[in-house]
């Protein structure tokens, strides 16, 4: 009978073990080095008609998607920069005058570059829109975003580090086929600066690339070290120039004074974007804007799901990359465990990880408390930068897997959140050697505000 209550004793032992071990996936497919599509590639297809306009892609054009940029390239000459816009294709009768400008990279001088902002739009609406008047008209449509509100439900799409590999094009693939409403995009879009002089003509090609779903639905826009472009010995010294003429982010309407840190409300969802390539120390512009951001602007009863982006992980336990999020680790950590952040979202590491709810937030330098330790109002940390760009997989784990690491595997993929009320979220991730429904990583999240329990052991 004793030896019976301590085999059980030992057996419920080891299931808690078990419960609470992380896992290392060893599923394996396919290591070798992944390689672009070549530029004449379908997917690159340049839109026929003269003057096309190609290219076109969308994001919210304030913070709640009342107003969505519309964004164009027309490669002949400039063309119109307005964009027809209604509630009925056959009946467009809004219009709003856009911008258009181009740039230069060394020897690469852009299309005609078009930003667009339609206004005054209604919640969870579907709009067709249209552009290209006087030369070839092309026609599109996007529903916008619903009302904030704490029920409002919502699917995001997670990628991260996508490129333009046949990786990322079963990536894409596979998250158009699981059907996400808007996407959270964790940096590291086109890696033209892969290419001998950062061949911008990459650039155009990504974006022809993705319009398939860009510019049906918003995508909201992270900055990662390849949109850097800083290359002096080409003469180009000013960081982000080929991203900030083509990605426009609404950064003024979030309060925020440079575009790659700023927020938005999606639904249920308040979503912060932190900039890793920006400055963050004490005094500077985006500290100073955090902060005011978690402690003034975030209302959880209306926006109960507080979510960050931002590119290079905080907790990676990866040795691509090891490390690198954390001197915006030790800047920020606490503010986000303060506010009961949700959910942080990382790219950068070109794998998957998902963390549990831990912290590191008692180290001082002088009392030794520096790990990670359990926290339950810690967010869940995923770094996602798994889209399946040229630089292949990172497959080169740290041995053992830390405590705080839930589940990590060396794998393409993507990731849908599935937000359903103001408690309870689904998170998927789906590697892309199974079909886009598989899943393979799972869990429930419940919310930090409203339902803070211990959801993250599964
Ligand atoms: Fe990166």
């Amino acid at each position: 009978m004793a030896f019976g209550v301590a085999a059980r004793l030992a057996l419920l032992f080891a299931l808690a073990t078990c419960a609470v071990a992380g896992v290392t996936s060893e599923y394996r497919r396919k290591l070798e080095a992944t390689v672009d599509m070549p530029l004449d590639a379908d997917v690159f297809r340049v839109p026929s008609g003269y003057n096309a306009p190609q290219q076109v892609h969308i994001t919210l054009g304030d913070q709640t998607g009342t107003a969505m940029t519309v964004s164009w390239v027309t490669a002949n000459e400039e063309g119109s920069s307005t964009v027809r816009y209604g509630r009925s294709a056959e009946k467009l009768e809004q219009a709003a005058e856009g911008r258009h400008a181009r740039y230069d990279y060394f020897n690469y001088t852009s299309g005609f570059i078009h930003h667009c902002t339609l206004t005054g739009l209604s919640h969870a609406t579907k709009y067709y829109y249209a552009m290209g008047f006087g030369h070839t008209v092309r026609t599109f449509s996007f529903t916008t975003p619903p009302l904030p509100a704490p029920d409002a439900p919502f699917k995001f799409g997670l990628i991260g580090d996508l490129g333009q590999t046949f990786d990322s094009n079963s990536t894409l693939a596979h998250y158009e086929a699981n059907g996400g409403d808007a996407v959270l995009f964790l940096g590291d879009l086109s890696y033209a600066d892969n290419y001998p002089l950062h061949d911008n003509r990459r650039w155009d090609s990504w974006a022809r690339f993705v319009e398939r779903s860009v510019a049906y639905q918003p995508w909201i826009w992270t900055a990662g070290n390849h949109e850097l472009d800083f290359e002096p010995s080409l003469g180009e010294t000013v960081p982000f120039k080929p991203f900030v003429h083509r990605y426009p982010t609404p950064y003024r309407a979030a309060g925020s004074t440079e575009p790659f840190w700023y927020s938005v409300k999606v639904a249920s969802a308040h979503v912060i974007v932190l900039a890793s390539y920006s400055a963050y120390g004490k005094y500077t512009p985006q500290w100073a804007w955090l902060q005011q951001e978690l402690t003034k602007r975030v209302d959880r009863k209306v926006t109960p799901w507080l979510i960050v982006l931002m590119h290079s992980p905080w907790y990676n336990s990866n040795n691509y990359h090891y490390m690198e999020g954390e001197t915006m680790r030790v800047q920020f950590e606490r503010w986000l465990v303060d506010a009961k952040v949700d959910l942080v979202l990382a790219g950068h590491v070109h794998s998957y990880e998902r963390a549990r709810r831990f912290s590191n937030i008692e180290y001082n330098i002088v009392n030794g408390k520096a790990t990670p330790a359990p926290n339950r109002d810690a967010p869940v940390y995923i770094t996602i930068g798994d889209g399946g760009n040229i630089e292949g997989i990172a497959n080169n784990f740290t041995a053992p897997q830390p405590a705080y690491s839930a589940f990590r595997e060396a794998s393409f993929g993507h990731a849908t959140l599935e937000i359903k009320n103001r408690t309870h979220a689904y998170y998927a991730w789906h590697r892309n050697h199974d079909g886009a429904k598989a899943v393979a990583d799972a869990v429930w999240f419940t919310n930090r505000y409203w339902m803070p329990t211990d959801d993250d052991h599964v």
